[in-house]
């Protein structure tokens, strides 16, 4: 990997990010996303494996199974420390600290919300009611653990002198982690981060806790607000795998680590999460939960290292820097592949029939892309044996048939996911020689490759299949051959 640090700046300088993944309590009250105890725990060793910081393992009081599943996790695992969520009451911290017992690092994460909003139609008390409830809370929680962690629930909509005076009151009160929810969604990244600045501007002892974001995605800037709020102090990031969580979901974790990873030029922070299992975890989660990853996901989704455009693949072959801005495997992809589909073009097409075994002259090669993209055009799903009937047609100088039957067509059709076409695993170590343009950029490293560890990753999980996006149809009377080379990046 090609490392920016900003001038002056070397690794070692960089700031510790400490990563709190909140996929088992936060991301699990997200709808059908609800997880059984030995699938919490299945799901809480892949995230210590990954190296997560902070496992918020569950709500205690909310459940037996919530209570047992902290508590299993707890047990089970040595390094990470184990947070168990609790209102800001007796109650619900006693029963955290119950479940808790058997962590190697325990944390009691309180909260408590302090906007004006939530205090008078929810809580229905006063500010003062607010911070004295807090301050005892936390006193409490501290009185049986020495980890605490404290989050003003709606903090963003709260009138700031008072959130400044409730998160004075809670450091007080022996709280060694201050987390400021964007509970709603509401912020906007600028705010968020200047938020976190006041804090550090304004509030006593601020300097000896740790500061962290709690992002939710009402309007997608989850990922933009906590990396904000890092850039203005908070050293710890509340986030979930797939970024699932309530309503729009939590900043998802793997953009978060990947933001930094890629970019440190302009966020030069560390974590200790071992990107190249960030895909592997996201299947994970997505098979556990059975609710998919959505296609275009950042990082993780299916198409995140798909390419169809011609002139993408066309890119892609001569040099993958054209268009990645990290490499499959640093986040466990198996490989990047180019979907074969309409927008495809002769180059991609040449590439597969080679590995199919057959090399075209031009003009067969024409012939053969021509009946391609009516075949694709026609059905979702072009496999490997339709080219290789289609080969044979055109080889044969058949023109009797296209290709496609109805049953072929309908079959792929009626797929709920129409898995793709015919993919291509692109073979990164031949880019040298893909292409006439490759030149001097070959030999050049792609921007993200992770120094030290190049090697392929081992996903644990099936790479996924690729699909055909939506895109605009194209005829192939559109297919004017003194504009394909350009349009069709031959
Ligand atoms: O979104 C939120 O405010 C929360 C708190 C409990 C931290 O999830
Ligand atoms: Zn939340």
């Amino acid at each position: 990997m090609v490392i920016r640090f900003p001038e002056g700046m070397e690794s070692m300088d960089r700031p510790r990010i400490t990563i709190f993944d909140t996929t088992l309590r936060d991301g699990e009250q997200s709808p059908g996303c609800s997880m059984n105890v030995q699938e919490k725990l299945h799901l809480a060793q892949q995230l210590d494996r990954i190296g997560v910081d902070v496992i918020e393992a569950g709500f205690p009081i909310a459940s037996d199974g919530d209570f047992e599943a902290v508590r299993s996790i707890a047990a089970a695992l040595r390094r990470p420390i184990i947070a168990g969520l609790a209102r800001a009451c007796k109650g619900d911290v006693d029963r955290a600290w119950q479940a808790l017992q058997g962590a190697a690092h325990p944390r009691i994460h309180v909260f408590l919300a302090t906007s004006d909003i939530h205090l008078k139609y929810k809580l229905r008390i006063t500010r003062e009611q607010c911070l004295e409830q807090a301050r005892e809370a936390v006193r409490h929680a501290k009185s049986l653990c020495a980890d605490v962690e404290f989050s003003p629930e709606d903090a963003t909509r709260t009138d700031v002198p008072f959130l400044c005076q409730a998160v004075e009151a809670v450091i007080a009160a022996g709280a060694t982690t201050v987390n400021i929810p964007d509970t709603v969604g509401y912020s906007m990244p600028e705010e968020y981060g200047q938020l976190i600045r006041t804090l550090h501007e304004k509030v006593a002892g601020i300097d000896k806790v740790t500061v962290s974001t709690h992002c939710h995605n009402d309007l997608g800037l989850a990922v933009a607000n906590s990396l904000a709020g890092v850039q203005q102090g908070a050293r710890q990031v509340e986030c979930t795998i797939n970024g699932i969580g309530e309503r729009a979901g939590n900043a998802s974790l793997e953009e978060i680590v990947m933001a930094m990873r890629v970019r440190p030029d302009r966020y030069a922070y560390e974590t200790g999460v071992a990107s190249e299992h960030l895909y592997a975890s996201s299947q994970m989660l997505a098979e556990i939960t059975r609710v998919p990853v959505q296609p275009n996901k950042a990082i993780t989704g299916r198409n995140a290292f798909a390419h169809e455009a011609g002139i993408h693949q066309d890119g892609m072959l001569k040099n993958p820097l054209t268009y990645e801005i990290m490499t499959p495997q640093s986040v466990g992809v198996p490989d990047s592949r180019l979907v074969l589909g309409k927008h495809s073009g002769r180059h991609a097409l040449a590439l597969r029939c080679e590995q199919l075994g057959h090399q075209f002259e031009r003009r067969e090669l024409d012939e053969v892309y021509r009946r391609f993209v009516v075949l694709a055009d026609r059905i979702k799903k072009v496999q490997d044996s339709h080219l290789l009937e289609l080969i044979q047609d055109v080889q044969k100088g058949d023109v009797s048939r296209n290709n496609v039957s109805k049953s072929d067509a309908a079959s792929s059709e009626s797929k709920k996911f129409p898995p793709a076409a015919v993919t291509l695993p692109f073979p990164r170590t031949a880019f040298a020689a893909a292409g006439a343009n490759a030149g001097a950029n070959a030999n050049e490293s792609h921007p993200a490759q992770i120094s030290g560890s190049t090697g392929p990753a081992q996903p644990t999980c099936p790479a996924p299949t690729n699909w055909f996006g939506g895109g605009v149809a194209t005829p192939l009377a559109d297919h004017h051959s003194d504009q394909e080379d350009y349009l069709w990046g031959v």
